[in-house]
C-alpha cells in the first residue's frame, strides 16, 4: 500500500526546516547506500550526525508521533532517525531496493525496514523531474508531493528517483519497523481501522462497533510484535 500523508509538517515548520537545511554543507549521498544501490545513487545528503539533521529529524519524529493517520497505517515499532537528501539538476537514483536491516547510527540498535517514507520540503513547481517511482503490486506509481507532505510505501518495493532537470528536490527519507511486519496484514488492519472510525462517526451507538473494535484488537494480538 502506498499512502499519501498530507500536512505532516506545517508551512512554518517547512520554512524553518528549509532555512536550516540550506545552511548545511552537503556531501555525496553514496555514504549511506549499500553496495548495490551505491552504483545507482547520484545525489547529496547531510552527514547523519550533523546537529541540523538531528534537530530536524526530532521535529519530524515528534510530528509523526501525533499523526493518527501515520500511526494507523504504519503501526510503528521503531522509526529510523530521518536522513536528508537533495537532488539538483543531473541527479537521480536508479532502481534499487532499500537495505532490509539498518543500524541506528551511534547505537547498537538495528531496525528492520518494513516501510519506507519520503517527506517533501520543496514544492513540485520548484523543480522538474525527481518523481519517486515505486513498483507497487498494482503497477508503477509516480509520486511528487507538496512541501510538508509524506509518502509511505512498502520497503520491499523496487523504486527509483527520476532525474531532476531543473531546480532542486529536497526531502527527508527514513524507514519504519512496524509492529505488523506483513504489508497485506497491515493494510487490512488499516482498512478496518478507517472503516471503524467512519462507523463510530456516523452511527456512534451501533452495536457492531464494539464487536468490530474487538476484532481489530484481537487481530493486533495475533499479529503484532511489541
Ligand atoms: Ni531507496
Amino acid at each position: 500500500m502506498l499512502l499519501h500523508l498530507p500536512n505532516v509538517l506545517t508551512p512554518e515548520q517547512v520554512a524553518e526546516t528549509r532555512r536550516l537545511l540550506e545552511s548545511v554543507e552537503w556531501i555525496d549521498g553514496k555514504i549511506t547506500a549499500g553496495y548495490q544501490s551505491a552504483r545507482a545513487k547520484n545525489n547529496q545528503q547531510i552527514p547523519e550526525h550533523h546537529p541540523v539533521a538531528r534537530q530536524v529529524g526530532e521535529l519530524i519524529l515528534q510530528a509523526l508521533g501525533q499523526n493518527p493517520l501515520f500511526i494507523a497505517a504504519a503501526l510503528p515499532r521503531h522509526v529510523f532517525p530521518p536522513l536528508f537528501n537533495r537532488y539538483s539538476a543531473g541527479h537521480s537514483f536508479g532502481t534499487h531496493v532499500d537495505n532490509a536491516i539498518r543500524q541506528v547510527p551511534g547505537t547498537p540498535m538495528r531496525i528492520r525496514t518494513d516501510l519506507s517514507a519520503t517527506l517533501f520540503f520543496a514544492e513540485p513547481q520548484e523543480y522538474d523531474g525527481g518523481e519517486l517511482t515505486v513498483e507497487d503490486t498494482y503497477g508503477v506509481q509516480e509520486v511528487k508531493l507538496p512541501a510538508g507532505h509524506m509518502i509511505l510505501y512498502p520497503a520491499t518495493s523496487l523504486h527509483h528517483v527520476k532525474p531532476v532537470t531543473r531546480g532542486a528536490r529536497l526531502c527527508a527519507f527514513f524507514w519504519i519497523q512496524s509492529m505488523v511486519r506483513d504489508d497485506m496484514r497491515r493494510s487490512m488492519l488499516f482498512d478496518l481501522d478507517v472503516g471503524l472510525q467512519r462507523l463510530n462517526r456516523d452511527h456512534p451507538d451501533h452495536p457492531s462497533s464494539v464487536q468490530l473494535t474487538g476484532v481489530y484488537h484481537n487481530l493486533i494480538r495475533q499479529w503484532a510484535e511489541v
